[in-house]
C-alpha cells in the first residue's frame, strides 16, 4: 500500500498487478459477504489495489470509494472500474470529503507499519457514521512463516540482517487497538489460509519478486536469484504441491463497529 519513508517500500505496477496477483481479491470475496454492504450505502475502500473488490461492492447496489496509495494502482482501478470513484491518497492521513457507513479493508494494513497503525484507525474512526463499521482482512500473526524465515535465513548466510517488514498482529494486539479507537470489536478470526501462487515452479519467486522488494534492495542480480533459489530449495518439501506453490498465508479478519 502506502510508500513513505516510514513503510516498506515496495515498487507497485498497477498494470501488471492481477496478472501475479489476482489471488488477492479472489481470495477475499467472501470478505464482501461479511460486509454486506447494502442499496444506498456509502463505504469506504482502504487500500483498494486495482479496485476489483471495490466494484464488487458497488455491484450490491452501494456507493464505493477505493483508496489507494500507490499512484499506479489508482489510475489501473479507474480505468478497470470507471463506475467507481478512486482517491489518490495514503490511509494515515486521509480526511475524506463525506463521511461513510462502513470501511472496508482487504491485503492492506499489514504494510503499514506498526507504529502508523493509530493514524490509519483515527483516519477509520472520522470517516465511520456513528454505528458504522469496519470489516478487513490483513495478514495475521504467523503469516507467511515459512517463507520469510527462509528468505531472513538465506540473507543472513550472505551477512544481510534483513527482517520482514509487515505488520501481522494477533487478535488480542488488534482488538486491544481497535477498542482504543472507540470500535467494539464483534468479530475477530484468525485462520490459516494456504494460498496458491500463479506460475507454476516460477510462482514463489514471481511472489516474492512483488512483494518482496524489502528484502533484495542491497543485493545483486546474482545474489538475489542465490538466495530465491537457496529458498525454493528450503521450502519446496513444504510448499510445493502438484506442480504450484502454496504460501502459508494466515489472515486476521474482523467486524468492529464505531460506537
Ligand atoms: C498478504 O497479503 O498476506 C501478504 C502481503 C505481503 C507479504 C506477505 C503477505
Amino acid at each position: 500500500m502506502p510508500d513513505s519513508d516510514s513503510t516498506p517500500t515496495n515498487e507497485w505496477d498497477g498494470s501488471d498487478y492481477d496478472a501475479t496477483c489476482g489471488f488477492v481479491h479472489e481470495e477475499a470475496t467472501d470478505l464482501v459477504d461479511v460486509l454486506d454492504p447494502q442499496p444506498g450505502e456509502r463505504v469506504l475502500d482502504l487500500g483498494c489495489g486495482t479496485g476489483h473488490l471495490t466494484d464488487a461492492i458497488r455491484e450490491r447496489g452501494a456507493t464505493a470509494v477505493g483508496i489507494d496509495s500507490a499512484e499506479s494502482m489508482i489510475a489501473e482501478a479507474r480505468e478497470q472500474h470507471p463506475e467507481c470513484k478512486f482517491v489518490h491518497a495514503d490511509a494515515r492521513a486521509h480526511e475524506p470529503e463525506q463521511a461513510f457507513d462502513a470501511v472496508f479493508s482487504n491485503a492492506a494494513l499489514h504494510w503499514i507499519p506498526d507504529d502508523d497503525q493509530d493514524a490509519v484507525l483515527d483516519t477509520v474512526a472520522d470517516a465511520l457514521e456513528p454505528g458504522g463499521r469496519f470489516v478487513a482482512e490483513c495478514g495475521g500473526t504467523g503469516n507467511v512463516t515459512a517463507i520469510t524465515t527462509a528468505v531472513e535465513t538465506a540473507l543472513a548466510e550472505r551477512g544481510y540482517d534483513t527482517a520482514h517488514p509487515w505488520y501481522f498482529p494477533s487478535i488480542g494486539a488488534y482488538a486491544s487497538r481497535l477498542e482504543a479507537h472507540g470500535f467494539e470489536v464483534r468479530m475477530a478470526e484468525l485462520f490459516d489460509r494456504p494460498t496458491m501462487l500463479e506460475h507454476g515452479d516460477d510462482g514463489l519467486r514471481e511472489w516474492l519478486d512483488t512483494f518482496g522488494d524489502h528484502f533484495f534492495g542491497p543485493l545483486s542480480a546474482a545474489e538475489r536469484d542465490a538466495v530465491l533459489t537457496d529458498v525454493e530449495t528450503e521450502l519446496r518439501d513444504e510448499l510445493f504441491r502438484d506442480g504450484s506453490w502454496v504460501a502459508d498465508y494466515r489472515r486476521l479478519r474482523f467486524v468492529a463497529v464505531k460506537s
